[in-house]
């Protein structure tokens, strides 16, 4: 048996293999503190379960059009509308199973081999994955602590080239927290519009903001057609299991995000569509007290992550992460992720499962208990002194 050149080109995700490795010291009676899986560890609301309940009992169990039901749709354009600041109509949105199938969807539909993407390093990895998986050249744009993890202009500009097709961006970010400024944004809008480049904008923790208002891209005046907002309920409704995110597009791109869709996954289950509609116009409390609870945690486990010898971390402005600078302690953050793990019980990514750029950094997800961060900023302070 053969496996194929293209799937060997992807990569994948080492929060689920550091997991795996998390759950088997758990099997062997030993306790770990973790802090490697970006998901919210509150539950999906009761409204929104409760919908979900009620459309299965109501047989939404066929089938429904592959760009999604009517309804839901409409519901997207609307928040998208209200929320970006511009006027997005129901056929300019497909649901998929989750935000990261838009990022596939995106590739597939955009990029031929030889093309070129840009893609913000460190970052989410499926960004890289995808572009490899389609045979495409991944560009890394360097996000650095010493740019308050934003990009630098010159060192952005200078990744252009006439190949390019397509940016990424991703703002609130995953791994750093950081976000783009707008005279970011309109720097690189300008070269977008400048060299007929697309972008694919993950805006996945747009309501998990601590400082000013989110603003897209898509909102620069002659952006809307040239971005491909990428948006979801995992993060801002706690619904990561039900797998449900979208897709903002022009209708050339929604056509060929349908094509993408209708040859794998066909629809999104129909059940959870109708959740998702109660998720967007029913009451918007819960995400707001997630929202704070998160910004409290923050608040904590930055100080603390501060008060560990080697360690020096920024304040994330969005996002549920903390990013910490750990060079001082002078080890390569994949084996210190791996100290960490085995001598103290708490389990970290490392900075480099986000890309080359990430090397010394590990990254601490903080949707976990005020308590699980207490314990945990213990426990790694004592097993850094120990090698300090
Ligand atoms: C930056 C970013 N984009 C997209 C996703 C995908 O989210 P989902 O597929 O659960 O909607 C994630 C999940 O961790 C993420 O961190």
């Amino acid at each position: 048996m053969k496996i194929s050149k293209m799937i060997q080109r992807a990569g994948t995700e080492t929060a689920f293999e550091m997991l795996a490795k998390a759950k088997e010291l758990e099997r062997q009676g030993k306790s770990v503190i973790h802090f490697e899986i970006g998901e919210p560890d509150f539950n999906t609301p009761e409204n929104v379960k409760k919908a979900g309940i009620k459309a299965i009992e109501e047989n939404y169990t066929h089938y429904s059009p592959t760009q999604g039901i009517l309804e839901l749709r409409e519901a997207v354009a609307e928040y998208i509308s209200k929320t970006r600041d511009i006027k997005v109509s129901p056929d300019e949105v497909i649901i998929t199973p989750g935000g990261k199938d838009v990022i596939f969807g995106t590739m597939l539909s955009l990029l031929d081999e030889g093309d070129e993407a840009i893609y913000p390093n460190p970052g989410y990895p499926i960004y890289e994955s995808a572009i490899r998986f389609v045979g495409a050249k991944a560009v890394p744009m360097p996000i650095r602590e010493e740019n308050d993890f934003a990009f630098d202009r010159h060192e952005f500009e200078k990744l252009v080239t006439p190949k390019t097709r397509l940016i990424v961006i991703n703002s609130p970010a995953n791994p750093t927290g950081g976000i783009l400024s707008y005279e970011d944004l309109e720097f690189i809008a300008d070269i977008a519009k400048k060299n007929d480049i697309m972008i694919l904008s993950d805006e996945i923790y747009s309501r998990i903001i601590y400082e000013g208002k989110f603003v897209s891209i898509a909102s620069i005046p002659g952006m809307k057609e040239r971005t491909i907002i990428l948006d979801g309920f995992s993060k801002t409704y706690a619904m990561t299991g039900w797998r449900l995110g979208y897709a903002v597009a022009n209708k050339e791109v929604i056509e060929a995000l349908k094509r993408v869709a209708v040859n794998s996954f066909s629809c999104v289950a129909t059940f959870v569509q109708m959740a998702g509609i109660e998720a967007l116009r029913g009451p918007q409390d819960e995400p707001e007290r997630m929202r704070k609870e998160y910004e409290e945690r923050r608040n904590l486990i930055v100080q603390g992550l501060n008060e560990i010898p080697g360690f020096s971390v920024k304040m994330p402005k969005g996002a549920f992460y903390a990013f910490p600078n750990v060079k001082k302690v002078g080890k390569p953050s994949k084996e210190l992720a791996d100290y960490l793990l085995y001598e103290a019980g708490v389990c970290t990514l490392s900075g480099t499962a986000f890309g080359e750029y990430g090397e010394g950094y590990l990254r601490f997800s903080y949707a976990t208990s005020k308590e699980n961060i207490i314990e945990g900023l213990k426990r790694v302070k004592q097993a850094i002194e120990k090698i300090i």
